[in-house]
């Protein structure tokens, strides 16, 4: 296989195949197996504490000695825990929440579905992001924990999506560490670039996960104008080896890939899920801010249509998500893909088999290289 570019070499991999940050679903299973196969493997961490984003990485290291990366979330809006620094009182959950409370309330009797247990919500862990009692994710505290651990582990790819790195930049560097950041149009890309990254990651909407509106078509070869030679790889709708090869034409230097890895025996979710995606089409997703108050491409739902139906505004990062995890687990543990058959992009309707996650690296640097005719 013939199929390299400048990023190979910065990065230690054969290919320029990067597997997508993808919170639950990336675990050291599926990164390292991405990472064996010549990719760079990259541990969806958004929505592990640091013990577990300890534990995870120990595990990637003892999988595989290749290298690999690890993606959490850094947005810039998110409220703090209890209390300003001000000693002004947060809002209680009860005051903010009240509305989107009785609509997720009246969704599960609809539904008929019961809120998880304690031990169910633990059982559930890393599958659909739960949100465990006693323990609220997505605050600044969590945030910047996980930095620490990332930071203390010198891993050698850090991959921010959401906000950026650029408090971290001098310690990630000062270990070696590549720095990347997703990115939703060349402006952003720009800024971001100016604070020292390494690698932009340009997102278009087509994306599964957390999107900006502009598709992968048009924001590569913009981003690549914007960004004066710094590399970049290009995320959104690209699940085949055609698709590496047009975004290579556009002047990435490699593709970063989610939704197509989601069908692959290590990704952490659940079976009728993988089912959803190699069932799904073009038209299957669609961008709801129901999830995290943030938009977002996911499989169409009941709970993303009743959600847009209701017209509520989406609350503010953790706050969203303490509404919608408990839905989303109640509806994991009943098995109902009518509710929760997950995130994932555009491209899925290309995702037609359940396979090893090394398959799909092989098959899509040897369907680029068909593609370009390097063969
Ligand atoms: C199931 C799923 C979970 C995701 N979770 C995250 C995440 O935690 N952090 C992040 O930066 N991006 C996340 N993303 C976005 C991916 O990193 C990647 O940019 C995207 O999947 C690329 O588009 P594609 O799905 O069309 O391949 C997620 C995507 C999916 C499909």
């Amino acid at each position: 296989m013939k199929l390299k570019t400048n990023i190979c070499e910065l990065l230690g991999i054969d290919y320029p195949i990067v597997l997508g940050g993808m919170g639950g679903a990336g675990t050291p299973a599926l990164a390292a197996a991405v990472s064996k196969a010549g990719g760079l493997g990259v541990l969806g961490a958004a929505d592990c504490g640091a013990v577990e984003l300890r534990e995870n990485i120990a595990e990637v290291r003892r999988l595989t000695d290749k290298p690999f990366g690890v993606n959490t979330l850094l947005p810039a809006s998110v409220r703090r825990q209890a209390r300003q620094a001000d000693g002004e009182r947060a809002p209680t959950l009860e005051e903010r929440l009240a509305a989107h409370h009785k609509f997720a309330r009246e969704f599960m009797e609809r539904e008929g579905l019961c809120e998880p247990t304690v031990e169910q919500h633990e059982a559930l862990q890393g599958l659909g992001r739960p949100h465990r009692k006693g323990h609220i994710p997505f605050t600044q505290e969590f945030f910047e924990e996980q930095m620490e651990v990332i930071v203390e582990e010198r891993v050698p790819v850090y991959a921010s999506g959401l906000g950026s790195p650029d408090r971290w930049m001098d310690r990630l560097h000062a270990n070696g560490t590549k720095v990347m950041a997703l990115i939703g149009n060349p402006t952003q890309a720009k800024r971001l670039v100016d604070s020292g990254l390494d690698v932009v990651i340009a997102q278009g909407s087509d994306a599964g996960g957390h999107n900006s509106g502009i598709g992968t078509l048009s924001l590569v070869p913009q981003v690549v104008d914007a960004v004066g030679g710094i590399p970049v790889l290009a995320a959104g709708g690209i699940a085949d080896g055609r698709g590496v090869a047009a975004v290579l034409m556009l002047g990435a230097q490699g593709a970063w890939i989610g939704s197509a890895f989601l069908a692959s025996h290590e990704a952490n979710i659940l079976d009728f899920q993988k089912q959803a995606i190699i069932e799904g089409t073009a038209e299957s997703s669609t961008v709801s801010l129901s999830w995290t108050g943030k938009p977002a491409r996911v499989l169409r739902s009941k709970w993303t249509e009743a959600w847009a139906a209701a017209e509520l505004e989406p609350l503010p990062m953790p706050y969203q998500q303490m509404i919608s995890w408990p839905v989303m687990a109640a509806a994991l543990l009943a098995g109902r893909r009518d509710i929760v058959p997950g995130t994932a992009g555009q491209g899925i309707g290309l995702v037609r088999e359940i396979r090893p996650a090394g398959e799909i690296v092989a098959s899509l640097v040897t369907g680029a290289e068909t593609a370009l005719l390097v063969k």
